[in-house]
């Protein structure tokens, strides 16, 4: 890979994403210089953020820099004066969803990883979870979310939840070619035996599975799967499931990892692609610098992926590893001897600046996206 330019439009958002954004950059930068490539930050506001300066969670000027973008870089949106208010009229996590419409990012790709040194972080059971390592493709333009919402006249309310066939197809299509490359077994989450919507996913996946032949399929219903997931996640491989169900699942899969603030997530689709931590803007953190910068930072390593650029995407899941292992970390993962937000980042992006990295830190810590993105 030669030396590349990219313009990434940053959407820092709420509560802790600036903090966390900044460390993403700090990184990204320190790969720039390393490698020799150039990346052009373009900031622009979404959430309650532009909801303050504008009124609108996505205002037109940030949507416009997004499709002018090489790939979006996204903090955390939200904000609870909003959550607590039902009757709201404009809410960030509208932008949010906005966004993902209008860019067409359809697949949203979340790694879940049991880091062993961190493995006494989880609540689980560290012998449950050793070795865990899946991919979460959650659905993400389509059923409840996106479908027709409202009252009724005698004041009850409603959320339609409709899925065609090729909205299943084209992230099905994604979930098999990525578990053809792994351990080659994907898991279809639904609720088939109540949910129509869900009969037309196992249906689609039945018919695309004789096209990857070496993937093995299997089948839950997504309260099993809720169950499996803490029960026994070496399970799993990849998991294939719709907009709500991947919502609830991948959060609920973050507890194997130790911390909510090691998830990054790809959302890829007909544009611009777009990075983001799967934690939220968590409001009570905001400025305090105990905030933990890995999963935005692994958000980036994610697109470096997506560039093509897989040294440098190595590079930084090393410093990241390095970062675990000697336990450079915010005081959820190290109360002991906690570093803050900037500390975290600064350490990565130096081990990521520094040349002289030893094999023993160059494994892959197993985010493991570089084929399908
Ligand atoms: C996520 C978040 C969003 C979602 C919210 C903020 C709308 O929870 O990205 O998982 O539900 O998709
Ligand atoms: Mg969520």
């Amino acid at each position: 890979m030669g030396i590349l330019s990219k313009k990434i439009t940053v959407l820092a958002g709420d509560g802790i994403g600036p903090e966390v954004c900044r460390e993403a950059i700090k990184v990204l930068d320190a790969v720039a210089e390393r490698f020799g490539h150039a990346f052009d930050y373009d900031h622009q506001l979404m959430g309650a953020c532009a909801i303050d300066a504008t009124g609108n969670p996505l205002p037109e000027a940030t949507l416009q820099a997004c499709f002018r973008a090489d790939a979006v870089l996204l903090g955390a949106i939200g904000d609870p004066k909003y959550d607590h208010n039902p009757a709201a009229p404009v809410r960030p996590e509208q932008g949010l969803l906005r966004l993902r419409k209008a860019l067409g990012l359809f697949a949203n790709i979340r790694p879940v990883t049991a880091y062993d040194v961190l493995l006494a972080h989880s609540p689980l059971r560290p012998e449950r979870i050793q070795g865990t390592d899946l991919l979460i493709f959650r659905e993400l333009t389509g059923g409840i979310y996106f479908g027709e919402k409202g009252r009724t006249d005698d004041g009850a309310a409603y959320d339609h939840c409709t899925y065609s066939q090729a909205e299943i197809e084209r992230i099905a299509h994604l979930a098999f070619q990525s578990a053809a490359t792994r351990r080659r077994q994907l898991t279809l989450v639904d609720k088939a035996n109540v949910l129509e919507t869900s009969r037309l996913w196992r249906e689609v996946v039945q018919q695309l599975a004789p096209a990857y032949p070496t993937v093995q399929v299997d089948y839950l219903f997504v309260d099993n799967a809720a169950m499996q997931v803490i029960l026994n996640p070496r399970q799993f491989d990849v998991i294939l499931t719709e907009n709500m169900f991947g919502d609830i699942i991948s959060d609920e899969a973050s507890v194997i990892a130790g911390s909510l603030g090691l998830l990054p997530s790809a959302s890829v689709g007909s544009t611009v692609a777009l990075f983001e931590p799967i934690h939220g803007s968590y409001p009570q953190a905001a400025g305090k610098g105990i905030a933990n910068p890995i999963a935005a930072i692994l958000s980036v390593a994610l697109m470096l992926e997506h560039f093509g650029l897989l040294e440098e995407a190595e590079a930084v899941k090393a410093a990241v590893q390095q970062a675990l292992t000697q336990g450079v970390l915010t005081p959820e993962l190290n109360a002991d001897q906690p570093s803050g937000t900037a500390q975290v980042g600064s350490y990565i992006a130096a081990q990521v600046a520094a040349h002289d990295e030893s094999p023993l830190y160059l494994e892959n810590i197993g985010v493991g996206l570089s084929t399908i993105i």
